[in-house]
């Protein structure tokens, strides 16, 4: 389904913003919404191309630039920071080959952290696209990420 088609789905009121971005991002083999997309965007919502951009670039769950098929959002809020989510990050940044915010040569994993998971009785903890992962250790991103190879 191209983007023009996937914009079509939605009624054409401002209130589907969101909706649409979500569903052009998720149908992008790269996770993200290119230019084209967002001026397509606009055009359909009677709303400035700059508007569009400014919400795509303030919302962390939607991207401006290709990404990998994986993107793991590992958290770094206060209850996981004490639960040593830094030493998974690193962990994660030697397993990958990569730091935060870029994504593998093999475009299979984007890595990225993000604010609270909702998951802080059982951190320190991530997600991998839809999927969360709890009670992290380094031996548990081995296996994690194995699986997704
Ligand atoms: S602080 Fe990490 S899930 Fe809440």
């Amino acid at each position: 389904m191209n983007p023009q088609e996937i914009i079509s789905k939605h009624k054409p009121t401002q209130d589907n913003l969101l909706n649409i971005l979500h569903d052009l991002q998720n149908n992008n083999p790269e996770n993200y919404i290119t230019t084209d997309a967002m001026d397509l965007v606009a055009r359909y919502l009677n709303m400035t191309k700059s508007s569009v951009y400014g919400v795509v670039d303030y919302y962390s769950m939607l991207s401006l630039k290709p990404r990998g098929r994986y993107i793991i959002r590992i958290c770094v809020s206060p209850v996981c920071h004490i639960k040593k989510a830094g030493g998974i990050i690193s962990h994660l940044e030697n397993t990958l080959g990569i730091k935060t915010s870029e994504t593998t040569p093999d475009k299979l994993f984007t890595l990225e952290v993000a604010e609270c998971l909702g998951q802080c009785q059982e951190a320190p903890s991530m997600m991998i696209n839809e999927k969360v992962y709890n009670n992290l250790t380094e031996a548990r991103i081995e296996g994690i990420i194995a699986q997704h190879k």
